[in-house]
């Protein structure tokens, strides 16, 4: 149904606008009309956003040709000769890119790495080089809560070699326990915030499909679940291409229409009247509680409207009504099903600072790193390594641990 949507005149006609009776020119009328039509907004929103339909089911992405990947077995060489990549296999045919396992061999350990790196994965984003180069420079200053480059290999195809990381095990066993969960939360609400601090970026990307972990990749389900339960893992971050940094957002900055997933975005970050959203720190905080609540009960962010049942223009069309109106994106039912009352209030009051759809209301990653601190026990369960000092060993695990909702006894059974 065609929803009014509020704008700061309180429905009087504006200072400016036309006197009744005289026509106003078709520009205008369209763009008030699409004010008023969420589908009108959300077909001119498809039609000036193209890369946006990647992230809308149903919708005809006019992605740019994916390129040639080499085959199999291959073995390439790196542009400064240095190593051979031997390639093993296609691991994710994402959105943006494909990505490629791959053996290394020959050369020196790669800086911030103790040793040789015997494996990584290499990246053709579709969008070839300008997408490529864009992705280099915002990897190019290493970070533990993003995904290490280790070179950039000009091509053709263009391609960024990155570590290999293991699977979340929502990817591995499309459900997480909770103390993973929420110990994955806490230390990416610190890690983030470090990105933010030291790299003055805002990600834009947070989304359960771009959290992997930092563990040996390939390992089978004992080691990996040992791994789990002892906190020797790492969450990181992939897929960082949306990130804005202060060419985008500073003075004179335009940032893209979209960033990312809008689905994971919070309201004020939508677009509106054709021009883009605001963005910042509290941006990726919303991300991060959306991800939180996924993990926690296992439903979509507004699982309980019917925004999934529908496709294309009618998809964005509801989301930005959602999101225009506020609409709560979590069901709270869903966390007292699984958790003991007290916890279940506690990680709702979380979730509703993470996420409160008001930005001024809702807390940046430290502010709410402070909160879990008070109400979910954590302990360090190693020393805070600095972000210049930090080795990419994959065995210095977790930072930090919570203690309120305690580990599985058995982890085995539970993703049995
Ligand atoms: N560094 C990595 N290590 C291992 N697998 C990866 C890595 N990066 C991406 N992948 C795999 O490729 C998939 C798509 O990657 P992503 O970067 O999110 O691409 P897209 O832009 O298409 O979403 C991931 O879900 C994962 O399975
Ligand atoms: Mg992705």
């Amino acid at each position: 149904m065609p929803r009014r949507t509020c704008d700061s005149s309180g429905g009087r006609a504006a200072a400016g606008t036309p006197a009744a009776g005289i026509r106003r020119p078709a520009r205008d009328r369209r763009r008030a009309a699409a004010q008023l039509d969420p589908r009108i907004a959300a077909e001119r929103l498809l039609a000036d956003a193209p890369t946006l339909a990647r992230h809308v089911p149903g919708a005809a992405a006019a992605a740019p040709a994916a390129p040639a990947l080499p085959p199999d077995g291959s073995l390439l060489m790196s542009a400064d000769r240095r190593r051979a990549y031997l390639v093993h296999r296609q691991v994710g045919a994402g959105r943006e890119a494909a990505i490629v396992a791959v053996a290394l061999q020959g050369g020196d350990p790669f800086p911030g790495y103790e040793e040789e790196v015997g494996t990584a994965v290499m990246r053709f984003p579709f969008g070839g080089a300008a997408v490529a180069e864009r992705e280099r420079r915002l990897l190019a200053r290493p970070h533990p809560g993003l995904v290490r480059l280790l070179a950039a290999e000009p091509g053709p195809p263009p391609a960024l070699v990155l570590e290999q990381l293991a699977p979340h095990p929502l990817a591995r066993f499309g459900r997480v326990d909770p103390a993973t969960a929420l110990s994955g939360f806490v230390n990416l609400l610190e890690l983030v915030q470090g990105v933010h601090d030291e790299l003055g970026v805002i990600l834009c990307s947070i989304e359960p499909g771009n959290l992997m972990l930092r563990m040996p990749p390939d390992l089978e389900d004992a080691g990996y679940l040992g791994r789990l339960a002892s906190g020797a893992w790492e969450p990181a971050l992939i897929d960082v291409g949306a990130a804005l940094g202060p060419a985008e957002l500073g003075e004179g900055g335009q940032p893209p229409l979209v960033a990312g997933d809008p689905l994971y975005l919070p309201p004020e970050a939508m677009p509106r009247f054709g021009k883009p959203g605001r963005y910042s720190r509290k941006t990726d905080t919303y991300a991060l509680g959306l991800t939180l609540y996924e993990h926690l009960t296992g439903d979509r962010p507004y699982g309980r409207t019917d925004l999934f049942a529908r496709a294309g223009v009618d998809y964005v069309a509801e989301l930005l009504a959602l999101k225009e109106k506020g609409t709560s994106p979590i069901n709270g039912l869903l966390l007292h099903e699984r958790f003991e009352a007290d916890v279940a209030e506690d990680l709702l009051d979380l979730l509703r600072a993470a996420l409160a759809p008001d930005p001024a209301q809702r807390r940046t990653p430290g502010e709410l790193l402070d909160q879990c601190r008070a109400t979910l026990r954590l302990v360090e369960r190693r020393p805070l390594v600095p972000t210049a000092r930090y080795l990419y060993d994959g065995d210095l695990g977790l930072h930090i641990q919570q203690r309120r909702v305690p580990p599985s006894q058995d982890l085995a059974a539970d993703y049995a």
